[in-house]
C-alpha cells in the first residue's frame, strides 16, 4: 500500500494552567495512533502548541506582576516539560502567540472579510471599571431577575434555571475587583456563519468526517430542521472581536479590535505546521492545500462546536484543505468521579511523573480508550492491578524469564516449532492495526493481551530454568529462549504505538531497532541477547498513595497561598491588584471587627513536603502564641525571619490545614511567590499592640 501523507494535532491548552491526568487523555491517545502510523510507514506529522491568548492570561500577568509574555513563556516551558515526560512525541510544539500565526490569522481574516462574511454589531457588556476591562459572563455574579435568588452566575441562574445576559442581573458583582460594573457598549465583529450552512449540512453528515453521534448532534442543535422560512434551524452569528484591553492580537483593518481567542487558537495548528515546514524543508500547501494530505484533530468533547461549525467554515472560506477526521473523545473521571482537587484526584502531570511511571499511564488509557465520546474511567485500584497484571506478568515476564538463559549463546538461527504460536500471533496483526487505526485502542490491548495470555503457558510447560540445570539440554534451552522472546518481541511490537520505552529497552536487549509494523511477521534469529536490564517495575500501592498525597498537600498551599495574597490586597488597597474576588467597601464598624496585632516571630520553620508555606509561631505578647502557615517560603529564609515584627489578623477563624491548624494570618504585599514583602511596625512597637 501507498505511503499515506497525513497531519495530525491535539486541542492546544490554555498558557493559563498545568497539564493534568484529564488533558493527558487526550495526549496519549494522539500520540498512540501517531506512533502507530509511523509504524506502519506513513508519513505522519504531529503539530500542537500553546494556546495564549484570551482575557484568563491578561488577568493572571497582572495579577503575577508580570507580561502576559513571560507567563506563557514560563508555562509553554511547563508544558512541554510535562509532555516530554509523558513521550508525546510531537514534531513541532509552537505557541499562538507567534509572528507565524499572526500572518496566517491575516490571511484567513481577508478571505473572509471577502468572502462577505463579518458585519458589525454594537454588544453591551459589563464592564469593570477598578479593572479596565469588560467582563465576560463567568467573571460576573448578581442577582437572578427571575426568581430574585442572589448570588447567579452571569449567564444562567442555579435555581430557576433562567438564562440571561449579565447586563440583565440585579446588582451586579464583578469578581475581578468586588466592584458594581457599569454597562458600556462596544462593537464587535461577528462572522454570519449562516452564509455557510449548506456546505456545513453537508460536510458535517458525510463521508465520515465525524463520528456519527457526533453528526447527529449537530444536525439536532444547529443544522436540521428549525423555524427558518425554509424550515432549518438558523446558524447564530458568531462573535469574533474583543475591545481592548484584550492579551490577542489586533485585527489589523480594525483598530483597538482584538481577534477572539477562539478564532487564532485553531489557526494555530496551521501555524505550527508552518514553523515545521520552515524547520524541514517542506511546503505548507503540501500539508494544508493537497488532497493528498490527511488532516485528522483530536479533541475533547467540549469543544466539538468551535472545530465541527467555525474551524471547518474557516478553513473552507480560505481555501484550505478540510479535516479528514475530527476525533472526539470524553472525559476523565478518577475513581468514578470528577477529578477533584480536595479528594486529591485533581492529579497533575508533574505529581504523576514524580511518583509513578509514565508508561503505565499509557497503557492505562489505552486500555480504557475506544472509538467513541465515553468518558473514561482511572480507578487507581484497578490502574494498580492491570498494568501489574498485563504489563509485568504477562508481557515483560516472558523476556526476564528467557533472556538471561540464552546471553552466552544467543537467539537459534533457525526458528524452533512453537506450535503455531508465532504464526498465529503474527496473523493477528492485520486485525490489532485496523483496532489502532479506528482508535478502538481498547480493542487492540485485549488482543494483544490474548496472545501474550498463550505465549506464557508455552515458557511454563517448557520450564527453561529447569533445562538450564541440565548441560545435554543446552539446544532445547536455545529453542525455547528463542521462542518466547520472539513471542515477546511480537507484543512489544504491537504494543510500541502505547509503549515506545518498552519498545526502546527490547532494542537495547535484542540489538535490533524496531521500525516497523512488518517485523512482526518475521522472528528475529541469530543474534546476540544483551544483559536484561529490568524492564517495567511493579506498581506499588504506597506510590499511588503518596500522588494522591502530594496532590492533597498541592491543594492546600495554592489555597494557602491565595487567602495570603488576598489579605495582602486587602491591605494594599487595591490598586493594580488583580483577579481573585475582593471584599466591598467596608465601613468603619466592619474594620474594627478585625483584630489586626503586632506579633514577633519567635519560631519559623520549612514545613515538610509544603512547597510555597513557612510555619511561623508569633508571639502577641506574655505567653500569648499562635501558630500561622503563611505562604511565604518563596521569598524569605525562616532563620531571618525569627525575631521580626510583623503584623497580623489575630481573631480569624483557626482553619485546619493538611500540615496543622493556622490560627491567623500575616500581612504582607507583593505579587506573590518570591515577591512577598512582610508589613513591619516601626521599632517601639511592642508584640500584642493593636493595629488601628
Ligand atoms: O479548550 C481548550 O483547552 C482550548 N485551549 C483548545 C484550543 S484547540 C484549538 F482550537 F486551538
Ligand atoms: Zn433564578
Amino acid at each position: 500500500m501507498s505511503k499515506r501523507r497525513i497531519l495530525v494535532t491535539s486541542a492546544l491548552p490554555y498558557a493559563n494552567g498545568p497539564i493534568h491526568l484529564g488533558h493527558l487523555v487526550e495526549y496519549i491517545q494522539t500520540d498512540i495512533w501517531v506512533r502507530f502510523q509511523r509504524l506502519r510507514g506513513n508519513h505522519c506529522v504531529y503539530v500542537c502548541a500553546d494556546d495564549t491568548h484570551g482575557t484568563a492570561i491578561m488577568l493572571r500577568a497582572r495579577r503575577e506582576s508580570r507580561s502576559e509574555e513571560q507567563v506563557i513563556a514560563q508555562s509553554q516551558q511547563e508544558h512541554e516539560r510535562d509532555f516530554s515526560h509523558f513521550q508525546i512525541s510531537f514534531d513541532n510544539y509552537g505557541s499562538t502567540h507567534s509572528s507565524e500565526n499572526r500572518q496566517l490569522c491575516g490571511e484567513i481574516w481577508s478571505a473572509i472579510r471577502e468572502a462577505g462574511l463579518v458585519k458589525t454589531k454594537d454588544v453591551e457588556q459589563l464592564f469593570d471599571v477598578q479593572q479596565k476591562t469588560f467582563l465576560a459572563d463567568r467573571f460576573v455574579r448578581g442577582t437572578c431577575p427571575t426568581c430574585g435568588s442572589p448570588d447567579q452566575p452571569g449567564d444562567n441562574c442555579s435555581q430557576c434555571g433562567t438564562t440571561y445576559t449579565p447586563a440583565e442581573l440585579i446588582d451586579p458583582i464583578s469578581t475581578l475587583s468586588g466592584s458594581t460594573p457599569e454597562i458600556r457598549t462596544a462593537e464587535h465583529l461577528f462572522i454570519e456563519l449562516e452564509q455557510l450552512h449548506g456546505f456545513l449540512e453537508q460536510w458535517t453528515q458525510n463521508e465520515d468526517h465525524l463520528q456519527p453521534e457526533v453528526a447527529n448532534y449537530l444536525k439536532g442543535h444547529f443544522l436540521g430542521s428549525g423555524d427558518s422560512p425554509e424550515g432549518a434551524k438558523i446558524l447564530r452569528d458568531w462573535d469574533i472581536s474583543r475591545p481592548a484591553p484584550y492579551f490577542g492580537f489586533e485585527i489589523p483593518d480594525s483598530p483597538g479590535h482584538f481577534w477572539y481567542v477562539w478564532f487564532d487558537a485553531p489557526i494555530g495548528y496551521i501555524a505550527s505546521t508552518q514553523q515545521w515546514c520552515d524547520k524541514n524543508g517542506e511546503c505548507l500547501d503540501d500539508w494544508w492545500r493537497s488532497e493528498e494530505c490527511e488532516i485528522h484533530h483530536f479533541l475533547g468533547k467540549d469543544i466539538t462546536y468551535f472545530h465541527t461549525l467555525f474551524w471547518p467554515g474557516m478553513l473552507k472560506t480560505a481555501g484550505f484543505q478540510l479535516p479528514t477526521k475530527v476525533h472526539i473523545h470524553g472525559f476523565l473521571t478518577v475513581n468514578g468521579e470528577k477529578m477533584s482537587k480536595s479528594k486529591g484526584t485533581f492529579i497533575k502531570a508533574e505529581t504523576f511523573h514524580r511518583h509513578l511511571d509514565p508508561s503505565a499511564l499509557r497503557y492505562f488509557y489505552a486500555s480504557k480508550l475506544g472509538p467513541k465520546l465515553d468518558d473514561i474511567d482511572l480507578s487507581l485500584e484497578e490502574f494498580v492491578m492491570k498494568v501489574n497484571s498485563d504489563l509485568v506478568n504477562k508481557v515483560v515476564n516472558l523476556a526476564s524469564r528467557s533472556a538471561k538463559f540464552v546471553r552466552d549463546v544467543g537467539l537459534a538461527s533457525v526458528y524452533p516449532d512453537d506450535g503455531g504460536l508465532f504464526d498465529k500471533a503474527a496473523a493477528a496483526g492485520e486485525e490489532i492495526a485496523e483496532a489502532y487505526e479506528s482508535c478502538d485502542y481498547n480493542r487492540a490491548m485485549r488482543l494483544i493481551m490474548a496472545l501474550a495470555d498463550e505465549a506464557n503457558p508455552y515458557v511454563e510447560q517448557a520450564e527453561p530454568w529447569n533445562l538450564k540445570k541440565d548441560p545435554a539440554r543446552a539446544g532445547q534451552l536455545q529453542d525455547v529462549c528463542t521462542v518466547a522472546i520472539n513471542l515477546f518481541r511480537q507484543l512489544v511490537i504491537y504494543l510500541s504505538p502505547v509503549l515506545p520505552d518498552l519498545a526502546k529497552k527490547t532494542e537495547t536487549l535484542l540489538g535490533e531497532p524496531i521500525t516497523d509494523w512488518e517485523q512482526s511477521k518475521t522472528p528475529q534469529l541469530g543474534t546476540p541477547v544483551a544483559k536484561f536490564k529490568h524492564m517495567m517495575k511493579r506498581i506499588d500501592q504506597k506510590d499511588i498513595d503518596k500522588m494522591v498525597d502530594d496532590t492533597q498537600k498541592e491543594q492546600a498551599e495554592e489555597l494557602a497561598a491565595t487567602l495570603s495574597e488576598s489579605t495582602a490586597k486587602f491591605q494594599d488597597g487595591g490598586e493594580a491588584l488583580a483577579a481573585e474576588p475582593m471584599t466591598e467597601e467596608c465601613t468603619i464598624d466592619d474594620f474594627v471587627k478585625v483584630d489586626l496585632r503586632v506579633a514577633r516571630v519567635v519560631e519559623a520553620d520549612h514545613v515538610d513536603g509544603a512547597r510555597k508555606l513557612l510555619k511561623l509561631k508569633l508571639s502577641l505578647g506574655g505567653d500569648e502564641t499562635r501558630t500561622v502557615f503563611a505562604g511565604i517560603k518563596a521569598a524569605y529564609e525562616p532563620e531571618k525571619l525569627v525575631g521580626r515584627l510583623v503584623v497580623m489578623v489575630a481573631n480569624l477563624k483557626p482553619r485546619q490545614m493538611k500540615f496543622g491548624l493556622s490560627e491567623g494570618m500575616v500581612c504582607a504585599s507583593g505579587a506573590g511567590g518570591a515577591e512577598v514583602f512582610l508589613l513591619s511596625p516601626d521599632e517601639g512597637a511592642v508584640p500584642g499592640q493593636r493595629v488601628h
